[in-house]
């Protein structure tokens, strides 16, 4: 299993780019099954995720291939497989967004219930509640979802809750439905909004997504156009806090200041200089960092993926603060591994109570999902001393070459197996 060596203590600098998000490259990836015929994704990230995905087309009849130059080519003339196994979906939730796709273009589908990250319950009721008000007869058999609809229509939904995943799976399964579908208290997160401009590009008719409200009128078909996805705005954030907390002075080529309005703000509170240039966002941790209070929400409140990075900042403030995690129930696993590199941290339900230290110290430590690995990283790189970050797979799901993007900043840290 491989795993991270990292010296800390050394300041970022330099550039850095951020290539296409997996969260957004996922669903677009989904929405092959609705679009048939050949096209490029361009900008895509070579991570794990994206590889388990073009393993699910593949059951499923669509070929692809992945460049060096990050260019995903699909192939989805021959849609044949309707069922989306259990060894595949359950490393990962977002495939859990093919069931909508499937169903809307074969009349019929059967999805594994998903795993994914160890943060949570993260039921699926909504997706199959918003399907069901679409004339979906669904019942769930030993770990599957088979799903069945002659023809779908379109129907008044609310979601619960804006669920990210439900929103993108009913709003794929809309485009091909009869009449129309409107989604309310939707997700506006910018990657649902990429996947609908991908959608009409193909001849979808798609308004509101980016809003809490998105109208779909159906469609008879879609047909195939190149695309490039939003940059990883998740990824963007990981990079400039990991410059904040060594002081350092980066450049994030492709951050896009809109979609990382709230996380600006708290760095800013924080004491963390920021300067939006022309493709990029420049992060210059020069000063003592300010404690801050944070509470996870769905956009455009502070992302919850960036909780973990956040709590590693937060560390090494002079004060108190507080970060209230509100998605996942369960999303604390990295709290632990911090206090074993000398962090204060109390955790009372589902906030982190973080007294600011003076310093971290290296330890080994233990990756338990993407985003936990990612503040774990960011903590070394701070640390005195020498890290061992272990399970780097997990990092692998969201990250392209994480240690490959530090070095060229300067970071002392190397992959080993
Ligand atoms: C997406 C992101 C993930 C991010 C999350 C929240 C992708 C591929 N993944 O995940 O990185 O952390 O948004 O911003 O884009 N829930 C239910 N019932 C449902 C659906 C969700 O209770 O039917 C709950 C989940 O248990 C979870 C919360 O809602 O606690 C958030 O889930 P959701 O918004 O669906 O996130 P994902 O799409 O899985």
């Amino acid at each position: 299993m491989d795993r991270f060596l990292i010296n800390g203590g050394k300041p970022l600098s330099g550039k850095v780019r951020v290539r296409g998000a997996k969260n957004a490259v996922l669903p677009l990836m989904a929405a092959s099954i609705l679009v048939q015929g050949k096209y490029e994704l361009h900008s895509v990230p070579a991570v794990r995720d994206v590889k388990t995905m073009m393993r699910i087309l593949g059951v499923l009849g669509i070929e692809s291939d992945l460049s060096d130059e990050g260019i995903l080519t699909l192939d989805s003339s021959n849609l044949t497989g309707h069922e989306a196994p259990y060894k595949l979906v359950r490393t990962m939730r977002a495939s859990f967004e093919v069931l909508g796709p499937i169903l809307t273009m074969l009349g019929k589908a059967r999805v594994s219930l998903p795993g994914g990250c160890t943060i949570g319950a993260r039921p699926v009721d909504i997706h199959l509640k918003g399907l069901q008000a679409m004339g979906a007869d669904i019942q769930i058999t030993q770990g599957y979802v088979e799903a069945q609809a002659e023809k779908l229509r379109g129907g008044k939904i609310f979601l619960d809750f804006p669920s990210v995943g439900a929103t993108r799976n009913l709003m794929m399964a809309a485009t091909l439905a009869e009449g129309e579908t409107t989604i309310e208290n939707a997700a506006r997160e910018p990657e649902v909004e990429d996947l609908a401009n991908f959608l009409n590009a193909c001849g979808a008719q798609i308004t509101g997504a980016g809003s809490d409200a998105i109208e779909i009128e159906g469609v008879v078909e879609l047909r195939p156009d190149n695309y490039t996805s939003v940059p990883d705005r998740i990824e963007a954030g990981t990079f400039l806090i990991a410059a904040a907390i060594t002081g350092g002075d980066v450049l994030v080529e492709g951050a896009r200041r809109e979609h990382l309005e709230t996380l600006i703000a708290k760095l800013e509170e924080s004491g963390v200089s920021l300067e939006i240039e022309e493709g990029g966002i420049r992060v210059s941790g020069d000063r003592k960092l300010q404690p801050s209070q944070i509470k996870t929400l769905p956009y455009p409140g502070f992302p919850t993926d960036l909780q973990p990075p956040m709590t590693a900042l937060l560390t090494l403030a002079e004060g108190t603060s507080t970060i209230a995690e509100s998605i996942y129930e369960n999303r604390h696993a990295h709290v632990g591994e911090l206090i074993r590199m000398g962090a204060d941290i109390e955790q009372e339900g589902r906030t982190a109570i973080i007294r600011g230290v003076d310093h971290l110290s290296g330890a080994s430590v233990m990756a338990s999902d993407i985003r936990c690995g990612a503040g774990l990283v960011i903590a070394a790189l701070a640390a005195e001393g020498k890290s061992e970050i272990n399970r780097a797979y997990h990092i692998d799901r969201g990250h392209e070459k994480l240690e490959e993007n530090l070095q060229g900043l300067g970071a002392d840290i190397e992959r080993v197996n």
